[in-house]
């Protein structure tokens, strides 16, 4: 072969390396990209379940190792799991307490997949050439998947109709009441939302019952509006709520929802003064029951002198909370007495009306068991306090308000002469389930049950939380389910703070994302033997912590003195303070400090300073820190 020839040939195998290996490469792409699609596509559309792919994979295992009849077997027994959990999680939806409720359950479940099916069929025949979702040029309707059952009235399913190019809320959301119409008689209604994240992609709600059947979560809380508290929702999806200023009665049998909706009405209230610049408010809780507002202790602490009395029947304890029939009273005269101040305020002002404000809040004062409250039949210490009760509550409800002084109270109707009495002072009212008909015009006012008000048709084993209550500026009775609140949520709630679930769906930062860390350094008169500070001063260092308050002070006087013990020991504690330093931020960066970084600086701290207070001491630096610092926690300051 020539050198030309060799030459040429070199050539030729150099040109085809370089294009076949670009056409490989390019190929390569093109595949891997289709199949990026078409898995995006499947996903969206709903053809790729990834429970069923996870039980196909893990039985390939057995499959391989044993023998095809334990694959299918595993993959049965996977998918039966499955199963067994979707049955339980639609029982708990239906509020089922006990697995004896498996044949209802069962039955209710089936119902909702007949009703599915129904749907699927009428969907693609009726719906969809009304609704005009076709595809534009094979007329093709989307189909409707990822069918749920959230209650036992309602069935939601999935479509994608962005071929229709036209927003959800235009095109679709004044068509639902002609898709009713069509899609046929059990229906109650049918709503449409968007999904969250994924354009184009609708979410069908069709119910077949009033959505009053359902128990509506802490995240159906109507929105805040200043002046007004919410506590539940209509069967038209309007608010059901009262106003603050004025005093309102929750009426209804033992186990019928009162207490969650006071819980609820404290929840919205606090919510129209922190998001909605509504009125700033303060609660004064009685509850004669003792379990139910037990949570609400932080949220009504209080530091005034007259609420540390050292009385031991009248004593308050350092909170504005009563559990006796002798505290109740004391906190209905501090009330009036607070009503009367305010009194002189206003009239120093020439004002007619408080408008509250952070300095004079206003005041609810939350009453659980009101005819517990009045109770004076018994020995004379009873009466007493039974007629100084009534006599202050009818003050406070006819007088005060102006004052910013308003009540709520829960109470059951069984004492129909003593409750009427009472009934008139409030200006709202809101009626549970009740056993009577004579109850229900007791709690509501004569001739409510005549006027369409059924509570007395209600049982507080299926409709806990359903009632009737006058709405204002309309005639009649209006249908309401109040919101239903767990004992976390109230938990949180009782610390004066708005639970992540809520804060989450009207998109705010949680509580995880907000809390920054803060250390505080509390020094006591100068000591020669201790250590000496920036100033050269020898102090004693009294105590290290660690806080997500900014102002800890309180917490420390609390930590030393006890919150609940007498105000004599804080007072005395609170002498021994020089000085309390707060740490709340990274000397460098001047960022907030994390909760990490605080907790290494306390740590750090007790070591350096040794303060005479703390229980836990920190010798030597743990294995722990070490690991803190090595993710990026800053030990040196
Ligand atoms: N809005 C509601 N929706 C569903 N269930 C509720 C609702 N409110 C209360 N419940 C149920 O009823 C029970 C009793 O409620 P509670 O408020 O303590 O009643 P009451 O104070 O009238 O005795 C609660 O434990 C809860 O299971
Ligand atoms: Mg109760």
């Amino acid at each position: 072969m020539s050198l030309a020839d060799k030459r040429r040939v070199r050539a030729e195998v150099a040109w085809w390396c370089a294009h076949v290996g670009f056409w490989c490469v390019a190929v390569a792409l093109e595949v891997l990209e289709l199949a990026g699609r078409l898995t995006r596509w499947a996903a969206r559309e709903g053809w790729y379940r990834p429970h069923i792919s996870l039980a196909v994979a893990m039985s390939t295992l057995p499959a391989y190792w044993i023998g095809p009849t334990a694959g299918a077997a595993t993959f049965a027994a996977m998918m039966l799991g499955r199963g067994a959990w979707l049955v339980r999680r639609f029982g708990r939806a239906c509020g089922a307490s006990s697995a004896r409720a498996l044949v209802p359950i069962l039955f209710t479940l089936s119902r909702q997949h007949v009703r599915a099916a129904r749907l699927r069929r009428r969907w693609r025949k009726l719906a969809a050439p009304v609704l005009r979702l076709g595809h534009g040029l094979t007329g093709e309707p989307p189909r409707l998947r990822a069918f749920e059952y959230p209650s036992p009235v309602r069935v939601t399913a999935v479509a994608n109709v962005s071929a229709t190019g036209r927003h959800i809320d235009d095109w679709l959301t004044p068509r639902m009441g002609d898709l009713r119409q069509l899609l046929g008689k059990p229906l109650h209604s049918v709503t449409v939302t968007e999904v969250r994240g994924h354009a184009g992609l609708a979410r069908f709600s069709f119910r077949y019952g009033s959505p009053l059947e359902e128990v509506q979560p802490i995240t159906a809380l109507p929105d805040p509006l200043p002046g007004w508290a919410f506590f539940g929702l209509g069967a038209d999806g309007e608010p059901a709520g009262v106003r603050l200023d004025l005093s309102t009665l929750f009426t209804g049998e033992s186990r019928s929802g009162k207490s969650t909706s006071m819980w609820c009405y404290i929840l919205s209230a606090l919510e129209q003064w922190y998001r909605a610049g509504g009125d700033p408010v303060e609660f004064w809780v009685i509850d004669l029951a003792l379990t139910e507002f037990h949570d609400i202790q932080p949220l009504t602490a209080d530091l005034r002198p007259q609420f540390n009395s050292l009385d031991p029947e009248r004593g308050l304890k350092g909170h504005r909370y009563a559990t006796t029939q002798a505290q109740a009273c004391q906190l209905l005269r501090l009330a009036m007495e607070e009503a009367d101040r305010r009194a002189r305020i206003l009239t120093d002002k020439h004002q007619k009306k408080l408008h509250p404000s952070e300095d004079l809040p206003r005041i609810v004062i939350v009453v659980d068991e009101a005819l517990r409250l009045v109770e004076s039949r018994g020995d004379a210490s009873i009466q007493r306090l039974g007629t100084e009760a009534t006599m202050r509550l009818r003050q406070i409800l006819t007088q005060h308000s102006k004052f910013g002084v308003s009540v709520i109270a829960g109470t059951q109707a069984s004492k129909i002469e003593v409750l009427t009495h009472i009934r008139d002072w409030f200006q709202q009212r809101v009626a549970f389930s009740t056993a009577t008909k004579e109850m229900t015009d007791t709690a509501l006012g004569q001739g409510a049950a005549a006027a369409g008000a059924n509570c007395h048709q209600l049982s507080p084993y299926w409709d806990a939380g359903r009632g009737f209550m006058h709405r204002d500026g309309h005639s009649g009775f209006f249908e309401m389910r109040g919101i239903y609140l767990t004992d976390d949520d109230t938990a949180v709630i009782g610390r004066g703070e708005i639970p992540d679930r809520l804060l989450a769906r009207r998109g705010e930062k949680t509580s995880k994302e907000k809390t920054p860390g803060a250390v505080y350094v509390i020094w006591g008169a100068p000591d020669p033997a201790g250590h000496p500070d920036a100033e050269g001063v020898a102090r004693r260092c009294l105590y290290v912590g660690m806080t997500v308050e900014l102002d800890p002070a309180d917490r420390w006087l609390d930590h030393l003195g006890g919150a609940t013990r007498e105000a004599g020991t804080r007072k005395k504690w609170a002498d021994k303070v020089e000085r309390i330093d707060v740490i709340a931020e990274d000397e460098d960066t001047g960022m907030p400090l994390t909760k990490r970084d605080a907790e290494l600086l306390e740590r750090r701290l007790v070591r350096l300073y040794n303060p005479s207070e703390n229980d836990i001491r920190y010798l030597i630096e743990t294995e722990y820190e070490r690991e803190l610092i090595a993710l990026g926690g800053k030990m040196h300051r």
